[in-house]
């Protein structure tokens, strides 16, 4: 659930890729929740392998990171995907099962949450802006009677007349990222362009702000000059938001820590 960055523009289909510090970060959380619950004895000892759904899998990235934090405790997982974007859905499906769909509207899909019989464990996103409550509703009623849900949501989620009722209802814990994530990097131009001629040279107001932007995602290359006027750039890489894993789940409630950030070399 990223906000707008500085710069207030958006990713395009709301598509923040989770870093994985900031999963590495709760996993510790997530791990001792799911063994309390016996549920990594039961898939370390030959029963059902732990399944974690991304609702909102974007290219299955957060589901990679869960495979190798699964596979460093030697606890067997399965993952699946819902993705609404249908370039971001190939890109998971060729990692994970994965359902190109809206997650709040599976239609005949409806297994891809789970089912009277089966049910995810581990329920694990960053989802979007905009529709972050909806899901977060429907992950809650989804989940295994015994398993957890991992929402990355900004602190300000917290807020709100309109959640009030919703967190009185469903308590949460809340761990707090030390850190603000970097979702996306903000390029500016700091340089100034000629304006535009004039029929009175006297009335020349002399070089204009050039005033180029963009917005990239973090791991994309960072232009090192603007690419309207070749001017200097700023780069803003921390979005403006401080963010928390908010977990759910049976007797969960009312604690909240703060985690640790980013490591040095992440
Ligand atoms: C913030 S990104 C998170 C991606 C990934 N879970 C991660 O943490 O790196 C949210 C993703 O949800 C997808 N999305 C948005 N609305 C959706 C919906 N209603 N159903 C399924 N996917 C949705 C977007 O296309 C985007 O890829």
């Amino acid at each position: 659930m990223s906000a707008t960055n500085r710069s207030g523009a958006r990713q395009e289909g709301d598509f923040y890729k989770t870093p994985k510090w900031a999963i590495e970060a709760v996993w510790p959380e997530v791990y001792s929740f799911l063994n309390e619950k016996a549920l990594v004895w039961t898939a370390k000892n030959g029963g059902e392998a732990l399944w974690c759904l991304d609702p909102c899998a974007g290219d299955g990235s957060l589901l990679q990171a869960v495979v190798e934090l699964a596979g460093k405790s030697e606890v067997p997982v399965q993952c699946s995907g819902i993705e609404i974007d249908r370039g971001r859905w190939e890109a998971c499906e060729k990692l994970f099962p994965c359902f190109h769909a809206n997650c709040l509207n599976l239609g005949d899909a409806a297994p891809s949450w789970g089912s009277e019989n089966r049910k995810p464990h581990l329920i694990f996103t960053n989802p979007p802006f905009g529709q972050a409550l909806p899901i977060l509703q429907r992950a809650i009623a989804e989940v295994h009677p015994d398993g957890l849900v991992a929402f990355l949501l900004r602190l300000a989620f917290l807020e709100s007349e309109e959640r009030a009722s919703f967190h009185d209802e469903n308590p949460s814990d809340v761990h707090v990222l030390r850190r603000r994530p970097e979702f996306v990097q903000s390029i500016k131009c700091k340089g100034k362009k000629p304006s535009p001629a004039t029929h009175h040279p006297g009335l020349n107001p002399g070089p204009v702000a050039c005033g180029w932007s963009v917005v990239l995602p973090i791991e994309a290359e960072t232009p090192r000059v603007c690419s309207n006027c070749g001017g200097p750039v700023s780069v803003t890489r921390s979005d403006s938001s401080a963010y928390a894993w908010f977990l759910y789940g049976k007797d969960i409630g009312g604690k909240w820590t703060i985690l640790p950030g980013k490591p040095k070399a992440a």
